[in-house]
């Protein structure tokens, strides 16, 4: 088969698969510090909007046949509806966060205690420096992992060793991409969406030799978070805003799902970063 038919195949082969979701309902959003690019504390938050468009985000993702714990957000921690960032779940092990920003750190235990809430046996808090899903994403039986600006390969080496997966750091090196989910989005066990600016030369050359068939995002979809995305194996959860990305994943067979999360983007989030999966 040449690899246009390959490609053709494997657009037809596409089924979604039912996922478990952890969301934090953003009762205590707002943005009163700045700890990345996107967050201006002067520029007004909609905290009624952002509950708005959270609560379409989890609805859609119920219509869709996935499950979602909603867990409680916290007052004095607006991030908090950024769950992805609230650890990682892969199998029978999963591990707490420990946040970089002090503004951030009381989220870590908060979440630990979740997670046992929720049943999950065995969780351990991280002890480097680790933001969850924010920086670590699994792709098939491997983690890739952010690197850069959150993290540091010291945590990548801890969290390889507790889930007993391959990690494949990538360097990020544009301060308004600061977690790996912000420019990367898993699609399947061989494929991946990306957002090569953001990445180091190295970065990119690891990329370009797991993933040839990567769909490569453009500024415009990069600059609305547009890769913050979730893909179930058919449909892909994402920003309504990134109109050319929904283009390129319709042409290869996915169904696109556009969210409006424009509140949400003020501080520097969109729908990956409002959804923790339990892998
Ligand atoms: N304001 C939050 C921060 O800077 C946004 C986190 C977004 N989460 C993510 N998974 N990228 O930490």
């Amino acid at each position: 088969m040449t690899s246009v038919a390959i490609l053709q195949a494997e657009s037809a082969a596409r089924r979604p698969s039912p996922r478990r979701f952890v969301m934090c309902r953003p009762d205590h959003f707002d943005v009163t510090y700045s700890i990345n690019p996107w967050m201006n504390p002067d520029e007004p938050v909609d905290r009624c909007l952002a509950i708005e468009q959270w609560e379409t985000l989890r609805a859609t993702y119920e219509e869709y046949g996935h499950k979602v714990d909603v867990v409680p957000g916290l007052p004095g921690l607006p991030d908090m509806v950024f769950a992805a960032n609230g650890g990682l779940i892969v199998g029978e092990r999963a591990m707490s966060a420990r946040f970089t920003h002090p503004e951030r750190a009381a989220e870590g235990p908060a979440y630990h205690r979740r997670f046992a809430e929720l049943g999950l046996a065995g969780v351990v808090g991280a002890e480097e420096l680790n933001e969850g899903e924010g920086d670590f994403l699994l792709v098939g039986d491997r983690l890739l992992a952010g690197m850069g600006f959150r993290c540091s390969l010291a945590a990548h080496e801890e969290v390889s060793r507790h889930f007993a997966l391959p990690v494949v750091s990538l360097e990020l090196v544009d301060p308004r991409f600061y977690h790996l989910d912000t420019v990367l989005l898993p699609l399947d066990s061989r494929t991946v969406a990306y957002y090569p600016p953001a990445f180091s030369r190295a970065a990119r050359a690891i990329l370009a030799d797991l993933y040839p068939d990567a769909i490569l995002a453009t500024d415009a979809d990069a600059a609305v978070l547009g890769l913050n995305g979730v893909c179930d194996g058919f449909n892909v959860f994402l920003s309504s805003s990134a109109t050319e990305l929904s283009e390129a994943l319709r042409a290869r067979g996915y169904n696109p799902v556009g969210i409006e999360m424009s509140e949400l983007l003020k501080a520097g989030g969109s729908v990956k970063c409002c959804t923790l999966e339990i892998h």
